[in-house]
């Protein structure tokens, strides 16, 4: 197969540092590399910058790493900007691009580590918005039937922190590498400040009426002080899904914990903040063994240096179980969780 390197160490691409190797890799700067490659391996992964992954093991499969740059305006109509962006382009780099040309629109998303290719999987949301709201098209690569097909939003099915991509495996079984995502950035923009961070950070900058670069600005500064950088305290940013929980149960948490976090979702259910469950019991700045949950947002598990997958399997099984019995919630894990096929 083409360029394809075996027995390769995955330590340096993923962002939580865990130990594993690759039985075979591929660099994919082309999509037409993937023509070739689809046939070979029946166990694939696709990996873009490995921020929101586990490893739990030597990949015994072919690791595909996105790597397809080029960023465009592919058009233009009287309501919307439409851009377009390789899958193996740097997320953050390319919103400030956007911003620069002028084409506002996801500021709220700046700063997310990762790739473009990555961002649909999990429909990325920070700060207000999520990428399904600037979402217009995705062209992948089916490696099972050799076709390239094009996913619109409705055929996406975003959710929270969802996809149709997650929903039926097809992230686990690497079935459709995302060659490229076409953004629709509407040119009635008004900025998104109404999340509480971004109001407060842009009143402690007197800036009442924000441009697009001002709201990415107050984003980079908020997320600069609470999250730890990947390149200096290894982490898969949150490392648990906010529960989403009848309105029943979130009642009974409200009345024994009236400070509790608790935001009212669209279907009726309540969204509770997995972090502050986490901090109220007992984990936040909280070590077992070289992995620990951060000391500033409860919500990242950090590898302090050496951490294995089973001490993060361990960590991760105490919180859940300390989580459970003070509320009777169940946290599931957010990052993609990787074993050996
Ligand atoms: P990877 O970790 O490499 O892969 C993630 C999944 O996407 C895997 O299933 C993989 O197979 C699949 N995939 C990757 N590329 C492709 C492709 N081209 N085609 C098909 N499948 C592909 N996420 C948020 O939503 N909001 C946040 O605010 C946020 N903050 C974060 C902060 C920190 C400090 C960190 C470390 C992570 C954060 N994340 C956040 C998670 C992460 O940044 C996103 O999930 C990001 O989109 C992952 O991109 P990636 O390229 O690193 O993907
Ligand atoms: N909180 C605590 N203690 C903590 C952390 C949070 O009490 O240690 C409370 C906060 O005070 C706040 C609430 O929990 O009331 C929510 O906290 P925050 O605004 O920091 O956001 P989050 O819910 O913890 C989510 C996303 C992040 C995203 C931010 C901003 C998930 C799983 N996480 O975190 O996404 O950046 O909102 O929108 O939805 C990621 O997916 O990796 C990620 C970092």
């Amino acid at each position: 197969m083409h360029n394809c390197l075996t027995d390769i160490d995955l330590f340096p691409f993923n962002t939580l540092a865990l130990p594993g190797r690759a039985a075979r890799y591929l660099r994919v700067t082309e999509a037409k590399q993937l023509a070739d490659s689809a046939l070979g391996d029946r166990y694939r992964f696709i990996l873009g910058g490995g921020s929101n992954l586990v490893l739990t093991d030597d990949f015994d499969g072919l690791v595909l790493h996105m790597a397809i740059s080029g960023r465009e305006l592919a058009g233009e109509d009287a309501e919307a900007w439409y851009v377009r962006a390789g899958a193996g382009e740097n997320w953050h780099d390319f919103v400030q691009w956007t911003l620069a040309q002028g084409w506002p629109g996801l500021e709220n998303l700046s700063l997310i580590p990762g790739t473009v290719g990555a961002a649909p999987i999990q429909n990325i949301g920070a700060y207000g918005l999520e990428l399904a709201e600037r979402f217009h098209s995705l062209v992948a690569f089916d490696m099972n039937s050799g076709q390239t097909v094009r996913f619109d939003a409705k055929a996406c099915r975003f959710g929270y922190r969802d996809s149709v991509f997650k929903q039926e495996g097809w992230h686990l079984e690497g079935r459709f590498a995302i060659t490229e995502v076409t953004f629709r950035l509407p040119k009635a923009w008004q900025a998104l400040t109404r999340y509480r961070d971004v109001a407060d950070e842009l009143a402690s900058r007197n800036i009442v009426d924000p441009d697009a670069q001002q709201v990415a600005a107050a984003v980079v500064a908020i997320r600069q002080r609470k999250l730890p950088d990947p390149a200096l305290i290894p982490n898969a940013g949150s490392f648990f899904h906010n529960p989403v929980v009848d309105v029943v149960i979130a009642d009974r948490l409200l009345a024994a914990h009236p400070g509790m976090p608790c935001y009212p979702q669209t279907d009726g259910r309540r969204k509770l903040a997995a972090g502050w469950l986490i901090e109220q019991a007992g984990w936040k700045g909280r070590d077992l063994g070289p992995v620990g949950m951060y000391e500033k947002q409860a919500l990242v598990l950090v590898n302090r240096g050496g951490g294995t997958a089973a001490d993060v399997a361990k960590l991760m099984q105490a919180v859940q179980r300390d989580v459970r019995e003070k509320f009777g919630v169940e946290l599931t894990p957010e990052p993609i969780i990787l074993g050996a096929h």
